[in-house]
């Protein structure tokens, strides 16, 4: 017999659409590791305290071990795999790679996709803004320093991006 909280819905993750049909409880972030595969995103706390599972839902950063697939329909889901355009890396994910951030790596993830909703909305994120917007994500290897230098990288770059896609040289 189906459970009572069985929920059959359409989603996007990454721009594609999925069909699902299963727990409406279940966590998002168990649907992307164990069905869909996409191991970027960790598990850490399993409580939304953490922020090594954060991913965006609709461009806004979600910790995805807390988010239920039934709360999904319709949405758009974005995960690290799905950070890059197709033929570059996003600015965040360039400048953590110039920065050299990670450590153990375990965090990056979760850290980078908060990043990148930050500097999707702010184009000059100083260090209060920073430490704002990635208060919840924790690295046990203490590479804050590292990723603040990485955020305003990746801001800059974007800018630069954004000068190049409108035309602007300045
Ligand atoms: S695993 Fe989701 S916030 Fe820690
Ligand atoms: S790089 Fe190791 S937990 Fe953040």
């Amino acid at each position: 017999m189906a459970r009572s909280s069985n929920r059959k819905l359409q989603f996007f993750v990454n721009g594609t659409r999925q069909d699902y049909n299963g727990d409406g409880d279940q966590p998002l972030l168990w649907h992307l590791r164990d069905q869909l595969r996409l191991t970027g995103t960790k598990f850490g706390c399993g409580t939304g305290l953490c922020g090594a599972c954060t991913v965006h839902v609709e461009g806004k950063p979600a910790r995805a071990c807390v988010v239920n697939m039934g709360s999904l329909a319709g949405k758009r889901v974005t995960t690290v795999e799905g950070l890059a355009g197709k033929d570059a890396l996003h600015p965040v994910q360039q400048a953590w790679r110039e920065a050299n951030v990670p450590q153990c790596g375990y965090c990056q993830a979760g850290q980078m996709m908060a990043a990148a909703a930050l500097v999707a909305g702010n184009s000059a994120p100083d260090d209060a803004a920073i430490d704002e917007a990635l208060r919840g994500n924790l690295c046990r290897c203490g590479t804050y320093a590292r990723i603040r230098v990485a955020v305003k990288r990746a801001a800059e770059l974007s800018r630069a991006n954004s000068g190049k896609s409108t035309g602007r040289t300045s």
